[in-house]
């Protein structure tokens, strides 16, 4: 049996990806803000819903099919944008995407990605959305929002999350830089990982590959992420940039990292199609709700006028089922691939998009609801203690 058919669910996964990447690597996936107590509650808030199954149903026929951003979907789980892919497997963001396509869901590419947007769209034929992180360079946002229409991207997301970066200790204590930097402390978890030492060493040089052309000559060498998004992110972003920058792109528009109905109302307002009830999977501000807590009330207050992604905290298909049973149109999730993608690339990423559509369908199968469309607020009860 090969390493990746021994990982039966994302926390094997996870295991997997730890031995797999250096520590600074490994960290900056797995970790949070803070005292990460918005990460920890992101899953563990799932729990807290119910599952209350109808029993003598045929369930003969499943449904798992769904229409997202004016995308026809195989199943309700996207894949949520992510930097850096590169960093942890050589594979990259190409391996991601082609696995997404396999499956017949969204992949979204983040702006710190680390492959370029035409590449993406040369190698992915299935659905896809970019993710804008507003910079304070004006020309650059115009001109990734151009680039992806022209490359064909279906959607666009901007994440509102994210003006300054989250407080992650983890990576202040392992010292992740953009390239890793080889200081004591990290050293040692470098040569513990030789394969990725050698991968890293023999491949094209990794860069925010999107954007790297407006960062002056020099400074890419090595920064960290978080002096980047602290330096370059316009801190000035505000609802009337978010209203210029839906009009400039035509197709589906959602907005990230939205946690109330206010702004939610919001949204909608300006014309946007979707909103994404995320916290940047607990590595922003720590004491938030998590999605799973919010969404009921943002499902109430806008479901009628647009499409609802829950991000955070998915790692079994029984939480999908809760998030849709509140209101949810669909999921997202970041980490769980990215542990996949570590472990094992494509096919990392592959088998955990099976595990997870698996879990989707079992779980329909056992709550008797066969079809998405079956799903609704019956199917759970909270339970908030
Ligand atoms: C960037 O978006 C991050 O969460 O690290």
């Amino acid at each position: 049996m090969t390493a990746l058919a021994r990982c039966h669910n994302i926390e094997d996964f996870r295991r997997r990806a730890r031995r797999k990447l250096p520590a600074p690597l490994f960290h900056y996936i797995d970790g949070g803000a803070d005292d990460e107590a918005t990460l920890r509650n992101n899953t563990e808030a799932f729990e807290r819903y119910r599952l209350i199954p109808r029993v003598l149903q045929d369930v003969t026929h499943t449904d798992l099919r769904t229409r997202v951003l004016g995308c026809d979907l195989e199943m309700p789980l996207l894949l949520a944008p992510t930097g850096m892919s590169r960093f942890f497997h050589h594979q990259g963001e190409l391996a991601v995407a082609r696995a997404a396509a396999r499956f017949g869901t969204l992949y979204s590419l983040s702006t710190v990605a680390t492959t370029r947007i035409e590449d993406i769209a040369n190698a992915h034929p299935g659905p896809k959305l970019f993710q804008l992180y507003v910079l304070r360079d004006p020309g650059i946002n115009d001109e990734l929002i151009d680039r992806c229409a022209a490359a064909g991207f279906r959607a666009l997301c901007l994440t509102v999350d994210t003006v300054v970066q989250g407080n992650r200790e983890r990576d202040l204590r392992t010292g992740m830089t953009v390239p890793p930097a080889l200081t004591p402390s990290s050293f040692a978890s470098f040569l513990a990982r030789p394969q990725w030492c050698w991968r890293f060493l023999t491949s094209p040089r990794l860069q925010m590959a999107n954007v790297a052309h407006r960062i002056a000559e020099g400074s890419t060498q090595v920064s960290s992420l978080a002096s980047y998004i602290n330096g370059q992110f316009d801190r000035a972003l505000n609802w009337r940039a978010a209203e210029r920058i839906r009009a400039r792109w035509q197709g589906p528009f959602a907005i990230k990292g939205i946690l109330s109905v206010e702004d939610a109302r919001r949204a909608a307002d300006i014309g946007a199609s979707a909103v994404i009830v995320s916290n940047h999977g607990g590595r922003q501000l720590d004491g938030v709700p998590a999605p799973v807590e919010v969404i009921g009330e943002i499902a109430d207050a806008v479901g009628d006028r647009l499409e609802i992604i829950l991000d955070g905290g998915i790692r079994r298909g029984s939480h999908v089922l809760r998030a849709l049973a509140l209101g949810a149109t669909a999921c997202m999730m970041g980490r769980p691939y990215l542990y996949g993608l570590a472990a094992g690339g494509q096919a990392g990423v592959e088998r955990v998009l099976a595990l997870l559509r698996a879990e989707i369908e079992r779980d329909l199968i056992l709550a008797g609801r066969p079809r998405l469309g079956d799903i609704d607020r019956s199917l759970v009860r909270a339970d908030l203690g």
